[in-house]
């Protein structure tokens, strides 16, 4: 059975986006889901000095390893001041030191999700800009504005916006699917 790997861009323990990659990691059909949270994977700021110092700590290597064995990847950023939250820019920052493409071509939904308007459009430009950098295969894109009114009970409660996330999971769902039949192939 595949193994999806679901998490947010967030440390708070409300996180909203947490919440939206939880609930589009349960429409995902017929696959294994591990739901991982940034806290779980406590870091020192990064920086080139410390680095010297301590070399690249346990934390980062483990996230590469759920990176690595997992056949796809759900994840939801938070918006902060128009870019990723510090916890999410740290990890991804000590990630590169150890592994440059991070995110191994594996299929990825990528998401945002906000209080306002917006549904972290910023942040959602710059991680298509730069993940692919780092062999990201985003497949889908969703973004999610005013969660308070859009989120209710785990669940996305605007129709139209409902059938564009489930949209989203269904392309990204054939796409860790049509990935497994060529590691099939390959073997
Ligand atoms: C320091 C800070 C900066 C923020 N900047 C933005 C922003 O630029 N755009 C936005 O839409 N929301 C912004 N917000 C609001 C966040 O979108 C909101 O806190 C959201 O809940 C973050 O996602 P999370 O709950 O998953 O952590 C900001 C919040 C904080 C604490």
């Amino acid at each position: 059975m595949n193994n999806i790997i679901a998490f947010a861009g967030s440390n708070s323990s409300k996180s909203i986006n947490k919440q939206l990659a939880t609930y589009a990691a349960s429409l995902v059909k017929d696959v294994k889901i591990t739901i991982l949270d940034l806290n779980d994977f406590e870091l020192p700021i990064f920086g080139v000095d410390l680095e010297k110092e301590i070399g690249i700590p346990e934390n980062a290597k483990k996230f590469l390893d759920y990176i690595n064995n997992s056949d796809g990847i759900i994840l939801s950023l938070a918006e902060h001041n128009g870019a990723y939250a510090t916890v999410f820019k740290n990890i991804f920052d000590w990630m590169s030191r150890e592994e440059q493409k991070i995110f191994m071509g594996k299929p990825m939904l990528l998401m945002a999700a906000s209080p306002g308007g917006r549904g972290g459009a910023s942040v959602l430009a710059i991680a298509k800009d730069r993940f692919p950098r780092h062999n990201a295969d985003i497949v889908a894109t969703f973004s999610l504005p005013n969660f308070k009114e859009n989120f209710n009970e785990g669940k996305v409660i605007n129709a139209s916006l409902n059938s564009e996330l489930e949209e989203a999971v269904g392309t990204f769902q054939q796409a860790v699917l049509k990935n497994e039949l060529k590691t099939t192939e390959d073997q």
